[in-house]
């Protein structure tokens, strides 16, 4: 063994515990850690010839990368929907790595298992039936990815083709219909061989809305003359929260045939608040459905669940057809279900933040996140330099300068918000207009967090 191997080996639970101590004292800080950094990343090293082990390893990465860390998994990064780690999850992810499960059925493990019943948990969190089964997948890019690529095999099914074997190209153009699609939705048609240009965007309801017009979808399957297509809901859109009416949608599946995906990254979690519950009624309705859970189930990168109705089709996309991997009768293995052949076992953090806080204490972060969304709403409306340009729909805060919203000076107000080191925001479109997102998931925002935002806003935008 290299001496730094055999030496680190020696000394496992030593150095365990000063990683540790670095995680435990970056933790703590998080709240007070600068939102954004500015500033130069160290020049680039040559590759270490001779190792200097562990313990060099941490000390150096203490001093020369971790001061360029931001605070994102703080509670007044308000960019993306990026939310943070529980505790619970936090300790989940480690052991996680610690445990490095090899998860396929034949690693003689109950790893397994125990991502079945973090999958089960999900499934009823978000009101779905028992006929959706799923994974854990990388985020929601993939949870998509994956449903559209089920929903293609589907098309192949109602053609008379296997796509699996005969390829995308055996289907013909494929008709994609989505009112507000995320842009993962174009860049999953483009990975499947469907192709980009074959998203159809339908038109949305008027009034400042992005849920699609299910009248105007409507017409839409039916200009297709009875060629199957699929369709993108949305429970969630990025810029005003806004859900398609996901009962209507599902309704006309009695008359044109469809594949039924429902893009719920985070708007999923509206299930879990009985004041929202009602915007993801019909969910279960859906033939796929995307989940993203390093969003506001709050467990650290990479996780999202994908369900679907279909896992017969699921396994004919991804079987890992080899002799060594094999496919036995009855559950499959989730290495025939997902892009990964061998995968992090990422149920675990989850599954420890479902036991340490439970169906209660997640709807708790979700439904003070939406209260705090609507405070700072309300003080973003009451600024003169500001002004709204959705209402407050759940967790997103949609707004731009009161006066000649340019995108430079939108640009402008965004980095003078994050060189505050206090808040972070992210830039953004809406209905043609230059804005500002600022998004709450976070389980450590607070009252006190939402007015220090307001204060960065009123002095950037004064
Ligand atoms: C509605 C929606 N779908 C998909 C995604 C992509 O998620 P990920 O970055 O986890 O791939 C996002 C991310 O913001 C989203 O908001």
């Amino acid at each position: 063994m290299h001496p730094a191997l055999a030496g680190d080996l020696s000394r496992l639970p030593e150095l365990l515990q000063s990683a540790r101590d670095v995680a435990a004292h970056e933790a703590e800080a998080l709240a007070e850690r600068p939102v954004a950094v500015s500033g130069t990343a160290p020049p680039p090293e040559p590759l270490p010839e001779d190792g200097a082990g562990a313990d060099v390893a941490l000390a150096r990465f203490a001093e020369r990368w971790a001061p360029g860390f931001s605070g994102s998994a703080g509670p007044r990064y308000l960019g993306f929907v990026t939310a943070g780690a529980t505790p619970a999850s936090l300790a989940g992810d480690w052991l996680t790595s610690a445990f490095d499960q090899n998860l396929s059925g034949a690693g003689g493990s109950w790893a397994q298992e125990l991502e079945r019943q973090t999958v089960a948990w999900l499934r009823e969190l978000f009101g779905l039936g028992e006929a959706h089964s799923g994974a854990f997948v990388t985020g929601a890019t993939a949870s998509n990815t994956v449903g559209l690529a089920i929903g293609r095999e589907w098309l192949g099914e109602r053609l008379g083709v296997d796509v699996s074997r005969a390829g995308a190209a055996a289907l013909g153009p494929v008709d994609v219909l989505s009112g507000s699609p995320h842009s993962s939705v174009p860049k999953a048609m483009s990975v499947l061989g469907i192709g980009r240009d074959r998203l159809r965007k339908v038109p949305l309801l008027p009034g400042n809305r992005e849920a699609v017009d299910v009248a105007a979808l409507e017409s839409a399957l039916a200009g297709l003359d009875g060629r199957p297509a699929i369709v993108v809901a949305n429970a969630g859109t990025v810029n005003t929260v806004d859900f398609d009416d996901l009962r209507a949608i599902a309704a006309l599946k009695e008359r044109y045939d469809f594949w039924l995906h429902v893009d719920a990254a985070f708007g999923g979690f509206a299930a879990l608040a009985p004041e929202h519950a009602a915007l993801v009624d019909g969910l279960d309705a859906a033939d796929s459905v995307c989940v993203d859970l390093h969003k506001w189930l709050n467990v650290p990168y990479d996780a999202a669940v994908q369900f679907t109705r279909r896992r017969d089709l699921q396994v004919k996309v991804f079987h890992n057809a080899s002799p060594y991997l094999g496919l036995p009768a009855g559950e499959p293995d989730f290495l025939h279900l997902t892009p990964e052949n061998s995968r992090r076992l990422r149920a675990l953090p989850a599954w420890f933040s479902l036991v340490a806080y439970g169906r209660a204490g997640h709807r708790e972060i979700v439904e003070r996140n939406v209260a705090l969304a609507r405070r700072l709403g309300a003080g973003v409306d009451a600024l003169p330099g500001l002004r709204l340009l959705a209402p407050v729909r759940l967790n997103v805060v949609c707004f731009t300068l009161a006066e000649d919203p340019t995108q430079e000076r939108v640009d402008a107000l965004a980095r003078a918000v994050a060189a505050s080191g206090e808040a972070y925001v992210t830039p953004t479109v809406h209905g043609g207009v230059p804005g500002l997102r600022a998004a709450f998931s976070n389980w450590r925002t607070t009252e006190a967090d939402t007015e220090r935002v307001l204060r960065v806003l009123a002095a950037a935008s004064g």
